[in-house]
């Protein structure tokens, strides 16, 4: 996956206005704060430079990740939000994966680092063309998730965010979070143990709210994740050159894993199950891995089930899974 072309613009031209080895040596000092268990939002003081080396080494994967959520969650959801509601928006990376939410008009981001609001307002504004407007538009408040005053919003999101306040700050902020929702709530966070443990006590307390399964989970049962294992999904994004001078390295590609949890005011037709790892591929058979209503389990599909191994040579881990191809009434949400 790529960011969009706006956006890797607007990245080059933040970053010709510094020296390559300014911000090599910028993205040195975050990194050594994040080695050293200091996310991003307790770094202070936070310079430009490390802001704008934030966005030249992260960006594209945080865009990633908030742009495949969106896809999976509009699958389930096709009634589109119209309002976004983006909490811990850093640069923005959301708002501008939020070109998948078609019907969308407004956008407000809080963000509690001024300088932070100060260059995604930048990045946001090089951004041309009709389909950007709410881009554009979008409201960028500062301001702490934990205390500010939300405004009611169909979407609100939470990427990457949720994870760096204390827990008792996340609790707060999930319930002000999820009141806030109109419709739906997403939160993504890193894709590693610690990551989806987060996620998995998140989703047991928005449950306890009453919220309503919508993606990955296919059921709202407790989790069946356990022991040393975490549900965790991954996107390949393509390195652009500015990103490899950066962070150095030869791959052309990274992958981002990430953990999230979507949920609803209403309830959402859910999939008969999740594949939960890369399929496995052989002559002649694909296994699959899978997160179903009853649990874990894996399905081996082989090529006497023409169409069933024709849709699994096309899935990929992520999707949705239907033991038989889903009907239109299958497929619809029910929230309207
Ligand atoms: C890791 S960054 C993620 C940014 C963005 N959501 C993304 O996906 O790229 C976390 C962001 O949350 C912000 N943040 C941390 N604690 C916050 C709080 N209590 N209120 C508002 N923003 C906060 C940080 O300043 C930072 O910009």
């Amino acid at each position: 996956m790529q960011m969009p072309l706006a956006l890797r613009g607007a990245l080059e031209r933040e970053a010709a206005r510094y020296k390559l080895s300014e911000l090599q040596r910028a993205h040195e000092r975050l990194s050594e704060s994040y080695r050293a268990g200091a996310p991003l939002g307790r770094l202070s003081p936070l310079g430009d430079a490390e802001r704008l080396a934030y966005a030249v080494a992260r960006m594209p994967a945080t865009y990633a990740a908030c742009s495949a959520v969106l896809k999976a969650v509009m699958e389930r959801m096709p009634a589109a939000p119209a309002s976004l509601l983006d909490l811990g928006a850093g640069l923005g990376s959301m708002l501008w994966a939020a070109e998948r939410l078609p019907a969308l008009e407004a956008a407000t981001l809080l963000e509690a680092d001024p300088g932070n609001v100060q260059l995604g307002q930048a990045l946001a504004a090089e951004a041309e063309g009709t389909e950007w407007a709410a881009l554009r538009g979008a409201d960028w408040r500062i301001g702490d998730i934990a205390s500010a005053k939300l405004p009611p919003c169909d979407l609100v999101t939470c990427s990457y965010s949720l994870g760096e306040l204390s827990e008792a700050s996340a609790t707060r902020a999930l319930q002000t979070a999820w009141n806030a929702a109109k419709r739906m709530l997403v939160i993504i966070e890193p894709g590693t143990p610690a990551g989806f443990a987060r996620i998995r006590k998140w989703r047991q307390q928005l449950l306890a709210l009453g919220a309503h399964m919508v993606a990955p989970c296919p059921h709202s049962a407790g989790c069946p994740m356990v022991g040393n294992d975490w549900c965790h999904f991954a996107q390949r994004v393509e390195r652009t050159s500015l990103h490899r001078r950066l962070k150095g390295g030869s791959l052309g590609y990274e992958d981002e894993k990430y953990s999230y949890i979507a949920v609803s005011k209403f309830p959402a037709a859910l999939p008969s199950a999740r594949i939960i790892r890369h399929p496995q591929v052989a002559p002649g058979a694909i296994k699959l891995e899978l997160c179903a209503q009853g649990g874990l389990s894996e399905v081996v599909t082989t090529r006497k089930n023409k169409e069933q191994f024709r849709r699994a040579r096309h899935a990929a881990w992520g999707d949705a899974w239907e033991p038989r191809p889903a009907t239109e009434e299958g497929t619809r949400d029910s929230f309207e």
